[in-house]
């Protein structure tokens, strides 16, 4: 018998599983590395816990995504026609959009579509923006939300997709050019794109940004298993894991990764297995792609776009870039 065989144990199936189950199922019964998509990290308790990750001294990311948004609000506007139909992809609690809405509001008519998986982000970033403009929820991953919303346009309206807060990190390089591309072919020529992007800066900044000394972000990773637990009725002992977070140079990324500290078999009976780990394997939950400022106006021009201005924070190496979709799509059709 193999040894990968002795490692994972599927269970016959009673009923049809949730996509939660089945990537959970498909993320762990793996002979390799274990993985789980980040999009989980962000239940009710997790999406509080990003909340508080960017009030810790060592994340600079989301401070300095502010500053930026706070500082250039009043010339991103003035590059915007006056009709808008805003997608936010990812919006979180959406706190740090309300200064870029506040200055595109006073001079021009928004509509404002919040896009999240997490309805305790949504509902918070409902609370925090209807007084400024009209808002449209939409529950769904991105995708499914740039279709909700964009499918609503009317006739005059321009769109303006924002992705901030670095959240293009969390795809692989490849991902986020058929991602973006994929963003591109559902716009017009004309339309706009704001991207947040972490910039590359020093290992040592980066490791205490993903691991910080209160644990906070720690918790945020290890709130998966528990999720795990609670709607898919796993056992998993989260004293027996420890968050660890890497830096690989070669791929500049910070990985994040739960590591068994013993060897231990989980039963999750909602997504009908059991799964063994050895001591010290871990399960890989969420990549963080660091970029440069040429490596993003490359990625503009390979996926359909115009850099239209590029803001960076010299405190926090971080670039919000705002993009025009290009005449025509030079990137492929995509299937994201
Ligand atoms: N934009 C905010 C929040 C970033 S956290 C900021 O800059 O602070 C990432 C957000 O994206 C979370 O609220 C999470 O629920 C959401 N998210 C993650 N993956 C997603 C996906 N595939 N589709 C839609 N939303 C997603
Ligand atoms: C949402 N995303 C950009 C955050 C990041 O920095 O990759 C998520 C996060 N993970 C750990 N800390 C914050």
């Amino acid at each position: 018998m193999r040894p990968s065989a002795l490692l994972k144990t599927a269970e016959p199936l009673a009923a049809p599983l949730s996509e939660f189950a089945r990537d959970v199922r498909a993320g762990l019964l793996t002979a390799g590395q274990k993985r789980l998509p980040e999009k989980y990290l962000y239940d009710e308790l997790g999406s509080v816990l990003f909340d508080a990750i960017t009030l810790v001294p060592e994340y600079g990311l989301t401070r300095a995504d502010e500053r930026l948004l706070a500082a250039h609000a009043g010339a991103i506007a003035r590059k915007l026609p006056k009709w808008l139909l805003i997608v936010e992809l990812g919006c979180g609690s959406g706190r740090k959009t309300s200064s870029l809405l506040r200055a595109l509001c006073g001079s021009k008519q928004v509509r404002y579509f919040p896009v999240d998986v997490s309805p305790a982000a949504l509902a918070l970033c409902e609370r925090q923006l209807a007084g400024l403009c009209e808002v449209h929820p939409v529950r769904g991953t991105f995708l499914e939300g740039i279709d909700a919303a964009l499918g609503r346009r009317t006739a005059g309206e321009r769109a303006l997709v924002l992705f901030l807060g670095g959240t293009i990190g969390n795809f692989d390089r490849h991902e986020a050019r058929r991602f973006l591309g994929a963003v591109r072919s559902r716009l017009r020529a004309g339309d706009a794109l704001l991207l947040g992007a972490d910039l590359v800066k020093s290992i040592e900044t980066l490791l205490l940004a993903y691991d910080d000394p209160a644990g906070v972000t720690a918790a945020f990773n290890l709130n998966l298993l528990a999720r795990i637990n609670r709607e898919l009725g796993g056992d998993f002992d989260l004293r027996r894991f420890r968050h660890v977070a890497r830096y690989d140079e070669r791929h500049r990324r910070i990985e994040m990764h739960l590591l068994a500290t013993a060897a231990q078999r989980v039963s999750i009976p909602g997504a009908g297995c059991t799964v063994h780990l050895r001591r010290g394997e871990t399960i890989w939950t969420e990549s963080s792609y660091k970029y440069t400022e040429i490596e993003l106006f490359e990625l503009s021009r390979s996926s359909g776009f115009e850099v239209v201005n590029c803001w960076t924070d010299r405190e926090w190496p971080f670039a919000n870039s705002l993009w025009r979709a290009a005449r025509r799509s030079r990137a492929a059709e995509p299937s994201v």
